[in-house]
């Protein structure tokens, strides 16, 4: 691509998360897990994607649904003239029906995949040559001096975007201790726009995590390819089978991977034993009440001062202000 004036890069170099140790430690567990963000290499994300093109999968196509169709209307309690920062924007495909709205100065994208961040970066550089954009490679849920710095230089009032029900994927009250690191990280007088997928019919939920594609069954089943393949082990993915259900007393879908026999399979030099039926748990996806989020956000300090909904109040984009 050609040099544009308006894009720049930033490695903050974060630390690469331990996978390994994680990955022992959840399987050696009674009850056993896997870390729900190593679904995203780069076969993980092509899965994801197809996710988000079945008709099942509502959460993606109704959040975008939402900005195209009130833009202006969330634009409208926005600064101008601000600083946008994305934490974990991907292809920053959702961000785009908001730009020429809230028009800011600025655009900042935090992602901890460096390649993909510096591309997307740049090619939202030449589409919004009004956009002076900042690529960064960081994992923003560590406070990392680079960025911090990086935040603090910049003079404009910020506006934070956490999209696609990301913190869906926490505890609840992890979730109020990320929110209170990103409020820390973007500073006095900032606000926030977050997205957050609602609690509905539990068949409609439940049918989002069992599309008759299958894809999300192979985005569940990736998750042990990519183990053989980063991390030495000889998971035999037909030894497992896809199972996600809403767990009505906590209010999350749980995905599994259930073994269909007793097998063992060795993960660097151990051995992991599995019965019959065993499962093991791969990720949550909390749903909300508009309350019990506003709840989470109040817990954290921060106003809730609109939210903007689909007409069947399936997805939920908070405006929040510290
Ligand atoms: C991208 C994390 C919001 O929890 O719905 C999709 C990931 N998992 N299908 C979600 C996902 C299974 C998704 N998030």
């Amino acid at each position: 691509m050609e040099n544009l004036d308006n894009f720049s890069f930033l490695d903050a170099k974060p630390i690469k998360n331990s996978f390994a140790e994680q990955i022992i430690e959840g399987l050696k567990k009674k009850n056993k897990s896997l870390p729900s963000s190593l679904f995203y290499d780069k076969k993980g994300i092509d899965f994801f994607n197809k996710i988000t093109s079945t008709e099942a999968y509502y959460p993606t196509k109704t959040e975008i649904n939402i900005y195209q169709n009130q833009s202006k209307l969330i634009s409208n309690k926005l600064d101008r003239n601000s600083a946008l920062v994305e934490f974990g924007p991907g292809d920053m495909s959702k961000i785009r029906y908001l730009l020429k709205d809230i028009k800011p100065k600025k655009y900042i994208g935090i992602d901890i995949s460096k390649e993909e961040v510096k591309n997307e970066g740049k090619k939202l550089a030449s589409e919004f040559p009004w956009v002076d954009v900042i690529s960064v490679c960081d994992n923003f849920y560590n406070e990392n001096k680079i960025t911090v710095d990086l935040l603090n230089s910049i003079k404009e009032p910020k506006i934070g975007f956490f999209p696609g029900s990301t913190i869906g994927n926490i505890e609840p009250g992890d979730a109020k201790a990320l929110l209170i690191k990103l409020k820390k990280l973007l500073g006095l007088n900032s606000k926030m726009i977050v997205g957050v997928d609602l609690l509905k019919s539990q068949k409609i939920i439940e049918n989002a995590y069992n599309d008759p594609e299958k894809y999300t069954e192979q985005f569940n089943l990736n998750i042990l390819n990519r183990i053989n393949n980063d991390f030495d082990a000889n998971f035999n993915t037909e030894m497992f089978e896809h199972f996600a259900y809403f767990n009505d007393q906590r209010n999350r879908v749980e995905m599994h991977l259930r073994s269909k026999q007793d097998h063992n399979v060795l993960v660097s030099d151990l051995e992991i034993e599995f019965k019959k039926g065993e499962t093991i748990h791969t990720e949550n996806s909390y749903k909300y009440s508009v309350d019990k989020f506003i709840s989470v956000c109040n817990s954290a300090d921060l106003d809730c001062n609109r939210i903007f909904k689909d007409v069947k109040n399936w997805f939920g984009v908070f405006l929040l202000e510290s």
